[in-house]
């Protein structure tokens, strides 16, 4: 029996900065975005949407076709968290109406904490094949603004099921694992915004990248030539291809840059739409993949390197199923990306700036989401979601 993805499904807000505008602003040239990192535009969460909802809207799809008596467990990843106790898929629990016998958890550990619950997804589908996993991994990526990592904002959720036998992509149980105590990017809880040393949190990454290789080669007989194509954690999108030029270094692969950019080019289309999803990006890179690539990826072997700056970070890989396309929701991705509304300089700046209410009065939201679930208000310091 084979473990992994059956179906994975994204979702991102409905208005975006256009990063010429953010350049424009800044009265910098906007290819330092479009090209020096890679990103063209990043989505912006609006007032009624935070990581609860953009995770409902992303698992909607997936809890309609497979029936909401079905799923074992749903694991929340984030780091966007909204309360220091409660889980926040517990809000989505109810607002999917699964069942109340679906236990569900919040893990964190920055960006890679989706990778832990697909693998604990996997290890409890192998323990029951009956009872599928919902992941769902989802976040708004904040800075400050005028401060380096201000155009690698960005927000999306993702949710996958994991199944016994995968229609989408079945994952080999050998991993390579790195941890290491860093402060390259952390967000105290008393800021909304993350604090970052971005220079050093890209070598920090490609560091975590080589040792987490080194230990793969040590567990599984997978080799760098036997993998099509690799999905890295997509900060920006200029990271993966530093990124993969670095493990084609440490692989002596010889390889072309023209070689190098066809093992990545897919992975990277939709993120440069949407920006950092922190959790979500690297899953978000899979879906482009997926749905992007001009050739069948039916038996083609996937890469795929999770990292959580802090540092956790995991390479591990999976064999693309036979009929994977007709599990994925391609035409719903396109569209939800195609009908966004694109934000002036200063919508986007009174966005960012929107208060997040804490006094525990009655605060009602302006109603500006298209999704299918909105914060609808924080009252008495409780959050109040609603369906549309
Ligand atoms: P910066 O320092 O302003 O950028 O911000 P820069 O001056 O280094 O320029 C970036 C690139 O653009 C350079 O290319 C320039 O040459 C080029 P590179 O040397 O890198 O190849 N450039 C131009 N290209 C074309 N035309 C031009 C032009 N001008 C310049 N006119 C930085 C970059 C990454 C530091 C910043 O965006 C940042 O701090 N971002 C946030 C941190 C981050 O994303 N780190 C990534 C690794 S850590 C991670 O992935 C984890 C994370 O997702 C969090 C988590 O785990 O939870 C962040």
């Amino acid at each position: 029996m084979s473990v992994g993805i059956d179906e994975i499904s994204f979702y991102t807000s409905g208005q975006y900065l256009d990063l010429k505008t953010l350049a424009e602003h800044q009265g910098i040239d906007s290819n330092k975005y479009y090209d020096g990192i890679g990103q063209e535009k990043m989505s912006m969460a609006s007032v009624d949407e935070d990581v609860v909802t953009l995770a409902a809207n992303a698992a909607l799809p997936i809890v309609e076709r497979i029936g909401r008596e079905s799923i074992g467990a749903l694991l929340f990843a984030t780091e966007t968290g909204i309360d220091q106790s409660k889980a926040a898929g517990v809000y989505v629990h109810r607002l999917l109406e699964l069942n109340s016998n679906c236990r569900v958890v919040e893990l964190k550990q920055a960006c890679y904490s989706a990778t832990a619950a697909v693998q604990m997804g996997c290890a409890l589908v192998a323990r029951n094949p009956a009872r599928p996993v919902l992941v769902v991994a989802s976040d708004v990526a904040r800075y400050d603004l005028g401060s380096p990592g201000e155009a690698t904002q960005g927000c999306g959720a993702v949710a996958m099921l994991i199944t016994a036998n995968p229609r989408i992509l079945a994952l080999d149980p050998e991993v390579g694992n790195h941890t290491e105590d860093v402060m390259d990017f952390w967000r105290p809880n008393y800021r909304s915004n993350a604090l970052v040393d971005g220079k050093y949190s890209t070598k920090i990454y490609l560091k975590s990248l080589k040792r987490c290789w080194e230990h793969f080669s040590e567990q599984s007989s997978v080799s760098y030539a036997d993998i099509d194509y690799f999905c890295y954690h997509l900060p920006f999108g200029k990271m993966a291809q530093k990124a993969h030029s670095h493990l084609s270094r440490v692989n002596k692969s010889g390889q072309t840059p023209e070689q190098l950019e066809q093992q990545i080019e897919p992975t990277l289309k939709y993120n440069r739409l949407i920006g950092n999803s922190y959790t979500a990006s690297m899953y978000i890179g899979l879906c482009s993949l997926l749905e992007n690539s001009e050739e069948s990826l039916a038996g083609r072997r996937v890469g795929l390197f999770s990292y959580g700056s802090g540092c956790v970070a995991e390479f591990f890989n999976g064999v693309v199923q036979a009929d994977y396309a007709a599990a994925l929701h391609k035409q719903r991705h396109q569209q939800i990306l195609s009908q966004r509304t694109e934000l002036s300089y200063d919508e986007y700046i009174k966005l960012y700036h929107y208060p997040n209410p804490t006094d525990g009065g009655d605060h009602r939201l302006a109603e500006q989401t298209q999704g299918a679930f909105r914060l609808a208000a924080i009252t008495d310091h409780k959050r109040e979601y609603v369906a549309r």
